[in-house]
């Protein structure tokens, strides 16, 4: 499988080199071994992600490795990528280059590859990671605070939704729900050894 991935990631920059000609979009592939049990999918790459060319080790990455510590889940064991592959920018009023929210278009091109991704990787469970890959992999119109902390099914996928590491960062109530969350994570994971 490794092989096919790179093939799929070989295959996504030439797609995304081509329609976005001129820009020089640099891709954050998924990090991880195909055949990892758990796979997270967070939203898209942000400054620190697509400077070292690694998914989460930015200030959001620092708040997911820490609950992850906290549970007694081994980050090499996973399988961590993006529903996005790029960082989606804007020029903030200052002149600064800093990070937007992925679009509708932007999810949408990338979802098919996300698949193919899952589908490679082969995880028993898919984590998803705040609502924009929620969306995409269980369909419009769902919200994080209604579904996070439950094993759902999403087109024959099983399906894990958690808040988004930086949300934490923002709204740090959260904190005690995201170590719940995490915590009936590890318990999973330790159950089906
Ligand atoms: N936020 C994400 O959703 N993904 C990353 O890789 C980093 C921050």
């Amino acid at each position: 499988m490794a092989s096919e991935l790179e093939k799929l990631r070989g295959d996504l920059e030439k797609l995304i080199g081509e329609l976005y000609a001129g820009e020089h979009k640099i891709l954050v592939h998924g990090e991880g071994r195909p055949g990892a049990r758990v796979m997270l999918v967070g939203e898209a790459p942000g400054e620190q992600e697509t400077l070292q060319q690694r998914p989460f080790v930015g200030k959001a990455g620092k708040n997911l490795d820490e609950f992850l510590a906290l549970s007694g889940i081994d980050r090499a064991e996973l399988y961590v990528s993006n529903a996005v592959k790029f960082r989606p920018t804007k020029l903030s009023a200052a002149g600064r280059v800093v990070n937007r929210p992925p679009n509708q278009e932007e999810v949408k091109l990338f979802l098919p590859w996300l698949k193919r991704e899952i589908a490679l990787v082969s995880p028993e469970l898919v984590v998803s990671l705040g609502n924009v890959p929620l969306r995409a992999l269980l369909g419009p119109g769902h919200v994080i605070g209604d579904v996070h902390g439950r094993f759902l099914e999403a087109d024959g996928v099983r399906l894990y939704p958690m808040y988004h590491p930086a949300s934490l960062i923002y709204n740090p109530a959260l904190r005690p729900v995201y170590a719940e969350d995490i915590g009936r994570l590890a318990d999973w994971l330790r159950a089906q050894k």
